[in-house]
This record gives C-alpha cells, sequence and structure tokens, in this order.
C-alpha cells in the first residue's frame, strides 16, 4: 500500500503471554517498509482517549520475552465505554482520533471480543487487522492463538507439581484452571499433566461418576488423585438450568423481559462462584480421602512466553504488516500450520472455538482411563 505512512496498534482483552512478540514482529516489519508507528495505550480506550506513544527500533528493541504488554490492556468496548460515570458510543471519538493521527491501519491484537469490536470499526470506516490472541484458544478460525502454548506449559508444570503432594498426603487435589466457556486448557494441561479427573463445559459432569471413578483408584491401591477442572465446567444440573435460562434470554419478547431473564441468567452464573470448593468437599464427603482445591488463576497468564508463542506471534505479527501493504482489510491474521491466512473479521466475530467432543484428545484422555465426569 504506497499511501500508508503511518500505522497503530493496539492490544485488547486481557493479557497474554507473547503480546509484546507480536507488537515487535509487526513494529518492526512495518518500520521495514518505511512506515511510522504508534501504539496506543490501554487498548480501545487509549484509542478513545488519543493517547499513544511512537514506537521506534529503539522501543521495540528488547520486548520480546518479556510477558504482559507494553502498551497496557482494557476489556474496554468502543460502543459502549464508561467515561465520566457515563457508558457512552465513542465509536465517533475513535474515528476521529485516527483520523487526526493520519493512520492508513490499525492492528488490534486480542480474543473474540476483540474482533466484534474490529468489525464494527470496520464498518465504521477504519482500516483493521487483527491478531489472534487469548490463552483461552476458544477463537474461532485459527490453528492457534497467542498465549495458549505458555498457558498450557504453565498449568501442566503446576499440575506435575500438584501431584507430588497429593500423592504424598493421599488426597484429592481439585485444580481449577482457566479458559472461560471453553476447555482446551484444562483438557490440554490436564492430558500432558496425566490427571485423573479433567472436567471441561464441553461435558457436564456429575459428582456421582468422579467420585466413582476415584474410589476405584482407591480400591487399585491409588489413595491420591488429580481433578482438574475448568472455570467454566458445570454439573449436568447447572448446566440444564444455565441451558434454560440462556434460552428465556434468547426468546424473551421485548426488552424489559430480556433484561429481566438476563438478571436471571446473571444471578445463576453468580452462583457458580466457589463451585470447585464446593466440588472437592462433595468428593471428600463422598470418597473419604481428604480433599484440597489450588486455583492456578492469573498464574496462568502471567510471565515469559514460550518459544511456540514467540515463533507464533512474530509470524502474524510480520504477516499483518505484509497485508497493510497489500491494502486488506477487515481481516484477522489466522495462523493455518505453519503459514497464515487473512480472515475476514465476519467469519470470526460472534463465533467460539469450543472442544468438540469427538475430539482427538478427548478420545485419548478416554482410552488412558482418564474421568471426565460424563
Ligand atoms: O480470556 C482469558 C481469561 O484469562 C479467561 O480464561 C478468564 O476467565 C478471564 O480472562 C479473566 O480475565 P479478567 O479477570 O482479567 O477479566
Amino acid at each position: 500500500m504506497a499511501s500508508a505512512t503511518k500505522v497503530g496498534i493496539l492490544t485488547a482483552g486481557g493479557d497474554s503471554p507473547g503480546l509484546n512478540a507480536a507488537i515487535r514482529g509487526f513494529g518492526k516489519a512495518a518500520i521495514g517498509y518505511g512506515w511510522d508507528v504508534v501504539g496506543y495505550r490501554d487498548g480501545f480506550r487509549g484509542l478513545a482517549e488519543d493517547r499513544r506513544v511512537k514506537l521506534n527500533k529503539a522501543g521495540l528493541a528488547g520486548i520480546l520475552t518479556i510477558g504482559g504488554t507494553v502498551l497496557g490492556t482494557s476489556r474496554d468496548k468502543p460502543h459502549r465505554m464508561v467515561v465520566d460515570g457515563e457508558t457512552r458510543d465513542m465509536t465517533e471519538t475513535i474515528v476521529a482520533n485516527y483520523r487526526k493521527a493520519g493512520l492508513s491501519a490499525l492492528v488490534c491484537i486480542g480474543g473474540g471480543g476483540t474482533a466484534k469490536n474490529a468489525l464494527r470499526l470496520s464498518k465504521a470506516g477504519l482500516n483493521v487487522i487483527t491478531l489472534p490472541k487469548t490463552i483461552d484458544f476458544d477463537l474461532a478460525m485459527t490453528d492457534a492463538t497467542i498465549g495458549f502454548a505458555t498457558a498450557l506449559q504453565i498449568a501442566t508444570d503446576a499440575i506435575d507439581r500438584l501431584h507430588s503432594t497429593a500423592h504424598s498426603h493421599h488426597r484429592i487435589i481439585v485444580a481449577e484452571l482457566m479458559g472461560h466457556g471453553a476447555g482446551w486448557l484444562t483438557l490440554g494441561a490436564g492430558l500432558a499433566g496425566g490427571a485423573d479427573v479433567i472436567l471441561i463445559p464441553e461435558i457436564p459432569y456429575t459428582v456421582g461418576s468422579i467420585a466413582s471413578a476415584i474410589r476405584r483408584r482407591v480400591k487399585a491401591g491409588t489413595n491420591f488423585s488429580i481433578v482438574a477442572v475448568a472455570e467454566g465446567a458445570r454439573s449436568a444440573e447447572d448446566a440444564k438450568a444455565l441451558a434454560a435460562a440462556a434460552m428465556r434470554v434468547e426468546k424473551a419478547p421485548d426488552r424489559s423481559a430480556k433484561e429481566a431473564a438476563r438478571a436471571e441468567f446473571d444471578l445463576l452464573e453468580l452462583q457458580h462462584v466457589g463451585n470447585t470448593l464446593r466440588l472437592a468437599h462433595q468428593l471428600e464427603q463422598l470418597t473419604g480421602l481428604e480433599s484440597r482445591v489450588s486455583i492456578l488463576g492469573y498464574v496462568q497468564r502471567g510471565g515469559t512466553p514460550s518459544p511456540l508463542d514467540r515463533l507464533l506471534a512474530t509470524r502474524v505479527g510480520s504477516a499483518a504488516a505484509d497485508l497493510v501493504n497489500d491494502g486488506t482489510f477487515g481481516v484477522m491474521v489466522a495462523a493455518r500450520g505453519d503459514t497464515t491466512e487473512a480472515v475476514p473479521l465476519s467469519e470470526v466475530a460472534g463465533k467460539r472455538n469450543v472442544v468438540p467432543i469427538d475430539h482427538p484428545w478427548l478420545t485419548a484422555a478416554r482410552h488412558v482411563g482418564t474421568c471426565l465426569g460424563d
């Protein structure tokens, strides 16, 4: 794109290891094309507030291996941003700031929410490209997402470490992993770490079947068990109630009925807080084994990115500069095997990548005798 002289970049949504590698990958390639690069602070909020910083070669040096994002991030949405205590649609301000900065393109690094926001901005006239990032790997239309490989490594290490303490104390340890509504991280780490029970949102569980599996292990002489549970996993009963509540939201005839149905849904979701503790308690009661809980939390998305995430981030980051040069916008740079592909944002936004119930990781888990709670 001959007219591209200045390009912008921002990171949005939850942070993940590899964001800086992607900023560097895009930034260095853009500088190589001869363009100026500006980074916006704190995701879409920084764009709405016109808080930007010039990214030159020196600024991009030394960030490849650093976790988090040097630009900062936020979960703010362009069309629903709290400003001075009020929720406002900041799309027009964002478009004006983009024009004021003289940008030819904007690269947004983020997950599913970012894809939706980027699509809106693209419809508002901006030249937008997204890069796939999430430790949850729940983003559609890409073979990989920046952060997942590192989180998988961290979560697997944690399960390895929990094994020795569970074994020594003859306990059940219930380890809660992130993943939002998808089970990739828990299934991957659970399988790689040899968890005895793996519970994911895609397969509702019954406490009875988990307890039976643990009792069978005790009978066979193994009096400890590791249960890897995804934060979004639900019992069959809870999953049914939630699905019914979601249906009521969808079928609500008018706005006020929708709000009431949504409030009911949110309340059900809220009741899920503390579910992992409850599960551990129930398992203790049903098996007679002492139980403990370990919530891995934000450790899973902190720290140094793995080599695979650095490679992915550098690959998709530099590919985004090529797309700007070609004048291809309104797309996500998807990872496809060893290469990349530009996928229209309209095919990404609003979709979720969850674990298919016939996925080979699940088949393998069943083959090695892992209880999946069903
Ligand atoms: O989307 C990544 C993720 O880490 C999820 O697994 C988790 O549910 C969520 O972010 C928590 O993010 P935060 O508390 O930062 O909003």
